[in-house]
């Protein structure tokens, strides 16, 4: 009988958020670790994270390399390699565990590598952990609401530059923007420009104990920060169209049956 690859969510940093389905996964002895790396000279966040828990990888436990680029043939490469990788254990009958940071179905790199096994073997046995992402985190590390009520969220790579953004500032309450490394300057000049710098907030290894909360967004002009760090930033001024049906609007169906009832009585 052939493995399952397990896709293993555990949050964003702080171990206390690997849920109890992951923490069980982890806990067997007889499935195989393996966790993305960028590079086979860097260490992985998410195997850090499971170890700052205090769980202990099996015997069997292996990096996989997704390099950070754009060039598409070396990215196809190295997943069709970390697919070969992992199908050759499950053929073997052994359950294989992917280590995820932040939650497997958020811009995670066990995407990639599912999709590739899939066209490998479309039998494969896949079962993918939810978790905690990076976001979520950091709206309950900021006590900050995500949204309410009717708000609109967006969650954005920030690489689709300062234009895109713009535009969504007027069309969401809330803008999650992810992977703001090399565009915060920029980012920061349109939330100046816009006055939304007060409503802005900035995270960085989130959960982490490294983990740095900014408020004081502008005091980041010129700074390097690390690549696991996101800004969130709340529109108060975002004009709101009108809501069909919502928390806060009542249909006109709704306002003329209240205007026949209190007629009636
Ligand atoms: C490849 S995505 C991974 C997202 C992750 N799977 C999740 O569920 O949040 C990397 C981007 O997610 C955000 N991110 C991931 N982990 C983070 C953390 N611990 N703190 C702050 N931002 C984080 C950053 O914007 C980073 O550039």
């Amino acid at each position: 009988m052939t493995g399952t690859l397990y896709g293993v969510s555990l949050g964003p940093g702080d171990p206390g958020l690997i849920t109890r389905r992951a923490w069980a996964l982890l806990e067997r002895r007889d499935s195989v670790w393996t966790y993305p790396v960028r590079s086979l000279r860097k260490d992985s966040y998410a195997l850090d994270i499971a170890l700052r828990g205090g769980l202990e990888p099996p015997a069997q436990h292996q990096a996989l390399l997704f390099p950070m680029t754009h060039d598409v043939e070396k990215l196809a490469r190295h997943w069709l390699k970390a697919a070969e990788t992992v199908r050759a254990l499950l053929a073997r009958g052994q359950d294989v565990l992917f280590l995820v940071e932040g939650d497997a179905s958020t811009y995670a790199s066990f995407g990639y590598l599912a999709r590739v096994l899939r066209e490998l073997d479309a039998n494969a046995r896949i079962e993918v952990v939810a978790g905690v992402n990076s976001f979520n985190a950091a709206c309950a590390r900021l006590q900050m609401p995500l949204s309410e009520q009717d708000d609109t969220i967006a969650i954005v790579p920030a690489a689709y530059g300062i234009a895109a953004v713009e535009k969504m500032l007027d069309d969401f309450d809330t803008l999650v923007l992810m992977k703001v490394k090399p565009l915060l300057d920029d980012l920061i000049d349109l939330l100046a420009r816009r006055g939304l710098l007060a409503h802005s907030r900035f995270v960085e290894k989130a959960g982490s104990p490294v983990e740095r909360v900014v408020l004081d967004v502008g005091s980041l002009k010129g700074a390097t920060v690390n690549y696991l760090s996101l800004l969130l930033v709340r529109n108060p001024l975002r004009q709101r169209g009108e809501l069909q049906r919502g928390c806060r609007k009542k249909t006109s169906t709704e306002l003329e049956e209240e205007q026949q009832e209190s007629e009636a009585l």
